[in-house]
């Protein structure tokens, strides 16, 4: 009885120690202790942002062959390479929560995982790839600044890196954007309909109303989250309504309004149904989006067995030495 109470006590003052930790707003790495739901909650949302990072090459990939001029395939192309660096950083950050990489990716391909809603919508013009630069980096920049300051050290080291790199992502696909609606009425429609088709997605991208999302007051709690999902959406719409009328896009929402008590965007309803259709794998292209993932992990298998081996190689060689 006596030692289930002494590990009580330890586990009482662990416990005190991580939540002044967080109070003091602290990193806590990888080596401090923590409580289990605050590693799990960790393990979750970093792997599936990983995971969002290397789904999210997929529509813009499509693109590269047919981009529409040599300028505009090598920005898209250091685009799309800075994404998979994106999910190296963060696979490697949840790795040291104490997940395996394989474990993500099985989690993954069993659908146990999710990645973000907005990869499963197609990228059917050059005007898409605007769009998706613009508005869905966009998003994840607003949301990505904020998890600067995520409690965990790891995640909060890898937002500053990818922040830096966010940036021209957005600028890349907003000057797609504005050139197109300075071109022919044709680019103009073609912007006007990605933009049309994007925009709501994109707003369905911070997760559901603060009232709905079962992980938000922990994510506050623990400091993982600095802003809710309500908060950052609002943030995003008010920056891009203005950047829109800049180059002369209307925001396909009827009820936008300027609410000057509020000091922000009054919008309209967000189509939940399609948000929770398309994150429970009934989306345009999710069945696609995951096929294609497996059949690629399969393929470039020999790669990490290559890697591995050598790995061990140099491991013996060292210890031998
Ligand atoms: N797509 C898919 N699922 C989503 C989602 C979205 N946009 N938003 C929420 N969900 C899921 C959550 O994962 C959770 O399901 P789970 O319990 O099975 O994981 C459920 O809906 C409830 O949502 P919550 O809001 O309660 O969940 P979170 O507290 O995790 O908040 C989040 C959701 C705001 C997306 C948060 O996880 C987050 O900030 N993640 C990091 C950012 C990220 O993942 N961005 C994805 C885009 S990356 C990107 O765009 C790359 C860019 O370079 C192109």
């Amino acid at each position: 009885m006596e030692l289930l109470e002494k590990t009580d006590q330890v586990h009482e003052v662990l416990l005190k120690t991580f939540e002044e930790k967080i109070n003091r707003g602290d990193a806590i790495e990888p080596r401090d202790r923590m409580p289990d739901a605050y590693r799990k909650h960790l393990m979750r949302q970093m792997s599936q942002h990983a995971h969002s990072e290397v789904i999210g090459m997929q529509p813009e990939g499509n693109w590269i062959t047919r981009a529409p001029s040599l300028r505009a395939k090598q920005i898209l192309l250091a685009k799309i390479q800075d994404e998979g660096g994106h999910g190296l950083y963060l696979y490697s950050a949840a790795e040291t929560l104490g997940i395996t990489r394989d474990e993500m990716i099985a989690q993954l391909h069993s659908g146990k995982a999710k990645y973000s809603n907005i990869f499963n919508y197609p990228a059917l013009n050059w005007a898409d790839i605007g769009a998706i630069g613009w508005l869905v980096d966009g998003a994840a920049i607003v949301n990505q600044v904020s998890l600067q300051r995520t409690s965990y050290g790891p995640y909060s080291r890898a937002m500053v890196r990818i922040c830096k790199e966010e940036s021209f992502h957005q600028r890349q696909g907003y000057e797609i954007m504005a050139k197109m609606m300075a071109g022919t009425k044709d680019q103009n429609d073609m912007a006007q309909d990605a933009m049309d088709r994007w925009w709501w997605p994109s707003l369905m991208m911070f997760g559901p109303h603060d009232s709905d999302s079962p992980h938000t007051s922990d994510a506050v709690k623990w400091k993982i989250k600095r802003n809710t999902n309500d908060e950052l959406r609002q943030k995003f719409i008010d920056k891009t309504v203005q950047q829109a009328e800049v180059i002369g896009l209307t925001i396909p929402d009827k009820d936008l309004k300027w609410n000057e008590a509020k000091g922000c965007y009054d919008h309209g309803a967000i189509n939940w149904d399609e948000f929770y259709r398309v994150v429970a794998g009934q989306g345009p292209c999710n069945k696609q989006r995951l096929a294609h993932h497996k059949k690629v992990h399969a393929e470039g298998a020999w790669v990490r067995e290559a890697a591995e081996a050598y790995r061990i190689k140099k491991e013996k060689q060292l210890l031998h030495n």
